[in-house]
């Protein structure tokens, strides 16, 4: 969120106290793209374990995807033979409450503790379940591994963090650290309700993480983080903030590759879906947003800042009632690029600024100076997009001067202003400049030009 650039996280300090809810992956800092701890670094944040982070970390194989399995996306050969020797051995199922977990209010932390010790130990696999229709409150749990093979962590019940200050010294509070080919499962009852708190990230590097059909509620800032993860897929989720609630991204995707973030609903008082420097390859589709702010690429670039994102597909996507809807925003000075955009098949219902890019992006208290370098946005299509705009301009291009936005394609685009004292014909205006545009189809509005 940093990368956001919202006032108090300039200082950053301020931000470990934060709030993420779940943060599986894991800053393997140490070889990774350069720019990944760059960025870190540069933005304050820390690499350490409150850096709010989930999913997997390492460059596995990506090409060796084999489908009809537990962790199907972007399969990998490790995978398949943990999991061929794990259902060859049948995998243990392993219910916390077989481990003291009491789910009656009060700490259920040791259970929880034991219960992952004694999975993590299996050689055969193991199911870690946590049972519906109970409430559980757990303190600070690290569940590390290295385990002996892959883990399905199902969460049909609810996971509630204690709401004593004193329980977190570390200022976290469920994370996995040094887990490789692990799945969270919520079945659609799952809940993990952070009570504000963290759950945070791991120090090692993961690979193949999976979270689905889980609700995730009331994180004080990013509920679901990935963050330099390689392979990860997110789907059926429900996430869920008050939309006055500051800072609340619901996904945070950061320095990951091959991403599929699919059929969620998000509403927080933040990006819905936030893209930053060192994301490659991310695919969002099937999510309804609102409110909130949109889905977002950046911000990107800055305080003079290199960044790079490429190959981002949404696709299938309704925001209702948000700030923006797709955007990409960078600030002046950055430099790096933007590529290979695709925004298509999107609804947009009463959206302030539907299409948005903003290279002038400027969020702190003192205004940004005019700089040269720019990240550089290129490759962008609007493909299918229809609505309703709540503000007159519904599409609004601005770039760099220095850095004109290229290969800009605009395709069936219409965006119309519901009636309003100011206007009262339905049409919406565009705002472009120092952009490099192809339409297609019919658009409206069409940049005037
Ligand atoms: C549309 O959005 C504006 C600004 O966000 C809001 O004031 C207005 O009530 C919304 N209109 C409808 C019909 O939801």
């Amino acid at each position: 969120m940093c990368q956001k650039g919202k006032r108090h996280c300039i200082c950053l300090p301020l931000i470990v106290l934060i709030i993420t809810l779940i943060c599986l992956c894991v800053g393997s800092y140490g070889d990774e793209e350069p720019n990944f701890r760059f960025q870190f670094d540069h933005f304050g944040h820390r690499p350490t374990t409150f850096a709010p982070t989930f999913g997997v970390s390492h460059h596995n194989n990506p090409n060796s995807a084999a489908g009809g399995n537990l962790f199907n996306y972007y399969n990998t050969n490790q995978i398949w033979s943990s999991l061929a020797r794990a259902r060859a051995l049948k995998p243990k199922v392993v219910n916390v409450d077989a481990f003291g977990a009491k789910a009656d209010g009060g700490d259920d932390s040791q259970a929880f503790k034991k219960a992952w010790k004694y999975a993590c130990s299996s050689s055969q696999g193991a199911v870690l379940v946590v049972p519906k229709k109970k409430i559980y409150h757990v303190k600070p749990i690290d569940f590390s591994g290295p385990c002996k093979s892959a883990l399905v962590f199902k969460v049909y019940g609810t996971i509630k963090a204690s709401v004593h200050h004193s329980d977190y010294k570390e200022r976290k509070w469920l994370y996995f650290d040094n887990v490789e080919n692990l799945r969270v499962e919520g079945g659609g009852s799952g809940t993990i309700n952070g009570n504000g708190r963290t759950w945070c990230p791991a120090r090692k590097r993961q690979h193949n993480v999976q979270v689905g059909g889980v609700r995730i509620k009331n994180a004080q800032q990013m509920h679901l983080t990935f963050r330099n993860c390689f392979n990860v897929k997110a789907s059926n989720l429900l996430v869920k903030a008050p939309g006055n609630s500051p800072n609340t991204d619901g996904i945070h995707v950061s320095g990951t590759q091959n991403i599929i973030i699919q059929n969620s609903v998000i509403a927080t008082g933040d990006d819905c879906i936030s893209i930053v420097s060192g994301s490659k390859n991310v695919r969002a589709t099937g999510i309804t947003c609102g409110p909130g702010h949109g889905i977002s690429i950046g911000s990107l670039g800055a305080k003079n800042s290199e960044a790079y994102v490429s190959n981002v597909i949404v696709d299938k996507a309704t925001l209702s009632g948000t700030t923006n809807g797709v955007r990409i925003k960078t600030w002046q000075g950055g430099s790096g690029y933007a590529k290979n955009i695709k925004f298509r098949n999107i609804m947009m219902h009463n959206v302030s600024n539907p299409i948005i890019i903003d290279q002038n992006y400027c969020d702190q208290r003192k205004p940004c100076s005019k700089q040269v370098s720019a990240v550089q946005v290129s490759n962008v299509v609007y493909q299918n997009i229809r609505g309703t705009s709540a503000s007159d301009v519904a599409l609004k291009l601005d770039c760099s001067q220095s850095f004109p936005c290229r290969g800009i394609y605009l395709q069936n685009v219409d965006l119309s202003v519901p009636q309003n004292q100011h206007n009262n014909n339905n049409i919406a205006e565009a705002s472009c400049s120092n952009v490099r545009l192809t339409y297609q189809g019919n658009v409206s509005p069409p940049c005037s030009t």
